[in-house]
């Protein structure tokens, strides 16, 4: 099983932000030390985490929303404890999984279905869950993962108005019903979100929707976190990084504790 920086290396997986001295003396990394004293967090308490399962934790959220930014800094408090994190993300996370994100991801597919596009997230999942996902939680390690199943419920289903129970049936045959132990909403006004990455440069095919898709987008979210209240938890993602972040270690205690 690879860590995180060999998965990176092998799958392209999202690149974390980088630990800095300043960010280590703040009180959110002081913090840290929460989720790795939960049941399953901690090292050592083997005993009462389900055998043969690590802890599978997945962020969800719209676009530019801070997924990639928090799940580096959780990820770190992992580390800090003594835990082997995977870091992992969709579509893509595996090698094969990859080449599908690239299609599904390009501008110049526009005229891609939405059948045919929930296809091809499906294939992705399939195959990352298969290649990363499974093989890390057989080994005990956590494995974070930025968009699972969630976002096709909310993007193919809800926003693009495909039926529900298919995104459903299709969701559980690509994952063999694995689902997470957690899942971390982060709710952003869409206008926020759409500004913050506005500033990465070039848009991908997802990022280009208008305004109303993205509100659709969160408003599903936000509709299934309630159906789902025991495996979600929603943040304020308008917040500032370090106030996220301790949301989120105070949820994932209050999950797992
Ligand atoms: N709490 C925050 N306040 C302001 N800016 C933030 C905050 N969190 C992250 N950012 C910045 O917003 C941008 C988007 O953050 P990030 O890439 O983590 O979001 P994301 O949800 O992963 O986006 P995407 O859906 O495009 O993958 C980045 O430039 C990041 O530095
Ligand atoms: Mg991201």
């Amino acid at each position: 099983m690879k860590t995180r920086s060999k998965l990176r290396a092998k799958t392209g997986a999202q690149a974390s932000a980088r630990p800095t001295k300043k960010l280590a003396a703040k009180p959110a990394a002081k913090t840290a030390a929460k989720p790795a004293a939960s049941r399953s967090a901690r090292p050592g308490a083997k005993a009462k985490a389900k055998p043969g399962r690590g802890l599978f934790l997945t962020f969800e959220g719209g676009e530019g929303a801070g997924k990639t930014t928090q799940i580096a800094r959780l990820a770190r408090a992992f580390e800090a404890k003594g835990r082997r994190v995977i870091v992992t993300r969709e579509p893509g996370g595996s090698h094969i999984a990859n080449r599908i994100r690239s299609l599904i991801l390009d501008p110049k597919m526009k005229g891609l279905v939405p059948l045919a596009e929930l296809f091809l997230y499906e294939a992705s999942r399939a195959q990352h869950v298969s290649d990363v996902i499974r093989p890390a939680l057989s080994n005990g390690h956590v494995v974070i993962c930025d968009r699972y199943v969630d976002s096709s419920v909310v993007y193919q289903g809800v926003a693009r108005g495909l039926e529900a129970s298919l995104v459903k049936r299709l969701n559980d045959q690509a994952t063999g019903a694995l689902y997470p132990d957690l899942t971390l909403l982060l709710d952003l006004d869409p206008r926020i979100g759409l500004a913050r990455v506005g500033t990465r440069g070039i848009l991908d095919r997802m990022e280009k929707e208008a305004l109303s898709f993205h509100q659709a987008v969160r408003a599903g979210f936000l509709a299934l976190a309630k159906k789902e209240r025991r495996r979600f938890r929603v943040v304020d993602a308008s917040m500032s990084r370090d106030a996220i972040h301790a949301q989120i270690l105070a949820a994932l205690e209050a999950h797992l504790g």
